[in-house]
This record gives C-alpha cells, structure tokens and sequence, in this order.
C-alpha cells in the first residue's frame, strides 16, 4: 500500500483499506508499527527556509504524530510502536539543525505516547540510528568516501552502519524479549560521538 506521510488527509481512507485487508487475511490487528519514513533538509541557519522547515517537521513529526493517531483503533493489546530517531539528538553536527529538532520531537511524542498507551499494553520507544549507508541525504554516509572515514573515526566500533543492523535492532525491539520495555530512545550507532 501506498502512502505519503506527509498527506495527513490521506490518513482515514489508508487506515480503512488497510483494515479491510487485515479482516481478509484474517488478522484484525496491527502487532507491530515502526514509523520509518524521515527525511533531512540539511544547511546552515541561515539557509534554511520556512519552506524546509515545513517539511522536515510535517514528515518526521506531523506525519509520525498523526498515523499513530490514525492506527490507534487497529492496534492490538501488547502491540508495539517504534519510531525512527537519530543520534543527532545526542550529538551535533553543523547544519541539522532543523532535522536534529525534529527527531527530538519524535523522541518526546514516543513518550509521551508510552504513557497514553501503556494501559493497552501498547509498547512505544524510539530507535536512534547513527551514520547509516542508505540512500539518506543523497547517499552520502553510503557513497561519500571521506565522509564514511570522517564519520568513521568519530565512532567507537570504527565504521558507518549499515541498514540491516537498524533493522535488526527494530526486530529486537519489537520482540517478546523487550516486553517490559517501553518509552525508551535505543541509540544504534556504534558509538557514534560518545
Ligand atoms: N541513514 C542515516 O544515517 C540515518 C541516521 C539516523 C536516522 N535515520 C532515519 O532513518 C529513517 C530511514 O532513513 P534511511 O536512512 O533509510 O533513508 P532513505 O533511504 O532516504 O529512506 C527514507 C525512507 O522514507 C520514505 N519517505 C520519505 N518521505 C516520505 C513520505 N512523505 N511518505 C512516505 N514515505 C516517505 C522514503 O520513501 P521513498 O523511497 O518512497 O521516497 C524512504 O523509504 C529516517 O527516519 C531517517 O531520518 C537515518
């Protein structure tokens, strides 16, 4: 199924397509949702524009806030909800401002949302990825070979990630083994900037 997270409209007609085929397959629940979608508008203070600003929080904050809200009804009791962050929210680095904001807001609302949700038994924490090679800002933590080496020696194992091991964090976090986990930021950056 198809949907921009930025087209907060779009959200009642996706979610009721999307439990008309959950009854098809026989499955009436959500048991897992992680919020990956995310983009990053990068430059310095003064380049940014309302425009940029606009679309970094309308997808990583507005779009994350509102298909949650969305998919409330769809989710079942002990099912669990994990948000993509980043580790920007610890460290800086010039020229993220607005992006690195934007995932703090992320991280506040996985939170809060633990508290909303808890007594459905409804898990939310958020991931908070380090320098990750995937096709994030052009590609460059993938093909940027002085910024991979730059990024590198600022990391405690040494290297960038790469995307399967933010999935295997996800897939760990949304298992029965964390089960008494909830409302927690997990950084997966290989010690990026301790
Ligand atoms: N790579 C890193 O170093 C890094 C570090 C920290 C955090 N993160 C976070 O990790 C998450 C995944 O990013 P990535 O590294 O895999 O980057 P990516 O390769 O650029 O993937 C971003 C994904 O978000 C989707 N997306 C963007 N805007 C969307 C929208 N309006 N509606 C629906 N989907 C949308 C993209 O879909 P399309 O391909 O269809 O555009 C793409 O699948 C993001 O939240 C990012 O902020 C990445």
């Amino acid at each position: 199924m198809h949907l921009d997270i930025s087209d907060v409209s779009s959200f009642g007609a996706f979610t009721s397509e999307l439990s008309a085929l959950l009854e098809r397959w026989g499955a009436s629940r959500l048991d897992v949702v992680v919020n990956n979608a995310g983009v990053g508008v990068f430059g310095p203070l003064e380049a940014v524009t309302a425009d940029d600003f606009d679309t970094v929080f309308g997808t990583n904050v507005r779009g994350t806030f509102f298909l949650i809200q969305s998919l409330v009804p769809l989710l079942a009791q002990g099912s669990r909800v994990i948000n993509v962050s980043s580790s920007l929210t610890r460290h800086t680095s010039p020229a993220t401002s607005v992006y690195s904001a934007s995932k703090a807001a992320v991280e506040a609302l996985s939170r809060t949302l633990a508290a909303e949700l808890g007594p459905r038994g409804i898990r939310v924490n958020s991931i908070a990825p380090g320098p990750t090679a995937t096709d994030f800002n052009g590609g460059a933590m993938r093909d940027d070979a002085g910024m991979r080496q730059g990024l590198a020696g600022r990391t405690a194992l040494g290297r960038v990630g790469e995307p399967e091991e933010i999935g295997d964090a996800i897939a760990t976090l949304a298992s029965d083994g964390l089960r008494w986990m909830t409302a927690q930021r997990i950084e997966v950056s290989g010690g990026a900037l301790l």
